[in-house]
């Protein structure tokens, strides 16, 4: 009992460092806790007290015990205050701020180019780089343009490995994108440099190397002096910038209506060997008639290549379906 005012100034001090809910629920039990609590054990002792002490401590330790509790209270509502004013700040902040830069952002989906597309605009690049332009023509072509002006006339047997899809006697879906020849002869004169890639269609059924519509692209070149040397040299030249320097390329003679001579470009692959990327030759000087471009001042040649076998080789693709088949898991590769 004798320590009672000790006791007191040693709960204000201790009140006076409670910064958290925490501390002071821990000290409240310390002084008022039912079972141990310092104040219950004190008040334990005082029934057992002679009359004259009972008397001298019992108005003291009811004062102590008033104030601590009053100040406990005191405490207890000021850190309530506390609490409330750092929940409205929060509130404030957030409210003023709409970026909060510690939120992890949403992430975009970002498309790709199309390996074709890809592919095409190599070609392109290439032979912008040598001095050819780029020209654009119909899908759907005249049998004139497609085949007789070629030299491919109604009996000719190129025209059984060309099935054409017909929209009528006349019209068809062109079956290669040579008939660009003709038509840009016709309203140009020479020298000629141009390319010119397009959807081309025949009737073949899908497998791992056909599909009934595929991508051309066409080559012409027409001038006053030009050698067959000079299309194997571009083409050569070609073959080293899309594969690398490394590549290996070989001519082999075949035979196209509309090429005297004519020559077959293949390429080697290290899985599948020699592959076939396109036809190609001299052209024949009833086509340069053809087109109202005289034979015997002009000398041309021309080539058709296709962007699905250059995709094919160059990514190591063994179905060209899958270039076509809009399948994410694949395009996302390239
Ligand atoms: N048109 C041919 C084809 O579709 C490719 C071709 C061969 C184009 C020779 C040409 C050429 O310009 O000279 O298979």
């Amino acid at each position: 009992m004798k320590n009672l005012e000790i006791t007191s100034r040693e709960a204000v001090v201790k009140l006076n460092k409670v910064k958290s809910k925490e501390e002071f629920e821990n000290l409240r039990i310390h002084y008022f806790g039912r079972k141990k609590g310092i104040l219950t054990q004190l008040a334990s002792k005082l029934p057992n007290l002679s009359d004259k002490e009972k008397r001298k401590w019992g108005p003291k330790f009811n004062q102590l015990k008033q104030d601590l509790s009053s100040l406990f209270e005191k405490k207890e509502k000021s850190l309530l205050l506390i609490e409330e004013k750092h929940k409205d700040k929060k509130k404030v902040l957030h409210d003023n701020l709409p970026f909060d830069p510690t939120v992890p952002g949403r992430k975009l989906a970002v498309g790709h180019i199309h390996p074709l597309t890809q592919i095409i605009d190599e070609v392109k690049d290439i032979f912008h780089y040598l001095g050819f332009s780029w020209v654009d023509g119909p899908e759907v072509e005249t049998d004139e343009y497609n085949f007789q002006k070629l030299l491919i006339h109604k009996d000719h047997p190129s025209r059984d490995v060309q099935q054409t899809y017909y929209i009528n006697d006349e019209l068809l879906l062109r079956t290669h994108t040579s008939p660009m020849q003709i038509r840009y002869m016709e309203k140009h004169s020479p020298p000629i440099r141009i390319i010119s890639p397009g959807r081309a269609y025949r009737r073949d059924m899908p497998d791992a190397t056909h599909l009934p519509d595929f991508l051309q692209i066409e080559g012409l070149l027409i001038d006053e002096k030009t050698a067959l040397t000079d299309l194997l040299g571009v083409l050569d030249f070609f073959v080293k910038r899309l594969f690398g320097p490394k590549s290996k390329v070989r001519f082999y003679g075949h035979n196209f209506p509309y090429t005297e001579p004519s020559v077959e470009v293949e390429v080697y692959h290290k899985k599948r060997g020699w592959i076939e990327i396109l036809g190609s030759g001299m052209v024949h000087p009833d086509v340069l008639r053809n087109g109202g471009i005289d034979p015997e001042k002009y000398i041309g040649w021309a080539f058709g290549m296709g962007p699905d076998r250059l995709a094919m080789l160059r990514y190591g693709i063994d179905d060209i379906r899958l270039l076509y088949s809009g399948d994410l898991r694949f395009l996302e590769q390239f």
